[in-house]
């Protein structure tokens, strides 16, 4: 297949609150890839419809996901940060991928079945079709890399589907224009380290998430150090002291997702930190895991709301990315047009 110039691309939903599970997960990682590679970071405000939404919150959260990404380090002159509904490519290619993708694909997707619940029949056509929309966000620059967290595997998986069914289905138009054997690059998920699917405080067997009714389930990054102590020091724990071995963590959920959180906050691996903590209780392996995270997400927290208290900065931050974006995505879009049988 032929070779595409190595991009990265993520979105993250502006609906709400950003956690540690986020950061870990997903903005950690943003900050770690432009090292390396040329990125595209997007806050998904057209995935934040698919749920009933209020339009001011969604002009906060959006400034608010654009804030913290900035505040975790994500350098926006030498990348692309922006919010998705500025460039009306990503709608526009999510038509015409709409129409490469079975409804067989989409019936299995599992974040659908959990978001819809039991009234299926009143969840928002935009909900159902929202994997082909993030498969549009991906290949309207032919980004090759996704960084994303575990719960975002499926949905990536759609994407490569739709991506290599588009390159089967139009083969002989994609080179009779000139663009080789493949239009798109089959997006790679990048879902690695000790902290892809961080687990709620309160029950070691549920997905940390924004929308989880207990506070103590989730550390935001707006919260300040003795929140972030409190909630550390109330986390479900079981009765026996820490393992000497990652293998030791098998069937203690709410340990391996303690253990996890410590290394990925200071870049070890489990096994780094049990090797420190074998044999000590929860509560010392507490104190220190709170003195870090405080470390780590106090110099976030404070940058984030610095710039929530300078929107026209943000803005400007979104206008410029969307510039830098359209122009990467515009040319791929007509190039999709013309392999179509679209006149432009
Ligand atoms: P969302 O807020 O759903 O747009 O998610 C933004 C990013 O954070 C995605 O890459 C998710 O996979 C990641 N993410 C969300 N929740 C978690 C979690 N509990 N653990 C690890 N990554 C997560
Ligand atoms: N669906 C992702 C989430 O909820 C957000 C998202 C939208 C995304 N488009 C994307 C992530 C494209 C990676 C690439 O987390």
């Amino acid at each position: 297949m032929a070779q595409f110039p190595e991009l990265v691309f993520s979105g993250v939903q502006p609906t709400g609150n950003l956690h540690l599970g986020n950061y870990l997960g997903a903005l950690k990682r943003f900050v770690e890839m432009q090292a390396t590679h040329s990125c595209l970071y997007c806050v998904v405000d057209l995935h934040a419809m698919t749920m009933p939404h209020d339009p001011e919150q969604l002009r906060q959260n959006t400034r608010a996901v654009t804030a913290a990404f900035l505040a975790c380090g994500i350098d926006a002159k030498k990348n692309i940060v922006f919010n998705q509904s500025r460039v009306s490519e990503h709608a526009e290619l999510a038509w015409a991928l709409d129409c490469v993708a079975r409804l067989g694909w989409l019936n299995r997707m599992t974040q659908f079945k959990e978001k819809a619940g039991k009234d299926r029949e009143n969840a928002s056509v935009g909900l159902y079709n929202y994997p082909v929309l993030m498969a549009a966000d991906i290949l309207v620059y032919r980004a090759t890399h996704v960084p994303v967290g575990d719960d975002q595997k499926q949905h990536l998986e759609l994407a490569r589907d739709i991506a290599q069914k588009f390159n089967n289905d139009f083969d002989a138009s994609i080179a009779a224009h000139g663009h080789g054997d493949a239009f798109f690059p089959l997006p790679e998920p990048l879902i690695q380290g000790p902290a892809t699917r961080v687990m709620s405080l309160r029950d070691g067997t549920k997905k940390m998430s924004k929308s989880d009714p207990s506070e103590y389930a989730h550390i935001a990054l707006t919260d300040d150090a003795d929140t972030i102590v409190q909630k550390i020091r109330k986390a479900k724990t079981d009765a026996e002291p820490l393992p000497g071995e990652v293998g030791g963590l098998a069937g203690r959920p709410e340990a391996d997702n303690l253990v996890g959180i410590f290394a990925a906050l200071g870049d070890e691996t489990k096994a780094d930190v049990l090797s420190r903590f074998a044999g000590s209780q929860f509560s010392g392996f507490k104190n220190a895991l709170a003195d870090l995270t405080v470390a780590k997400l106090g110099p976030i927290r404070a940058e984030i709301i610095r710039l929530n208290g300078d929107d026209a900065y943000v803005d400007s931050v979104l206008a410029e990315g969307a510039e830098k974006a359209r122009a990467i995505a515009r040319p791929n879009m007509d190039a999709v047009k013309d392999v179509l049988g679209l006149i432009r």
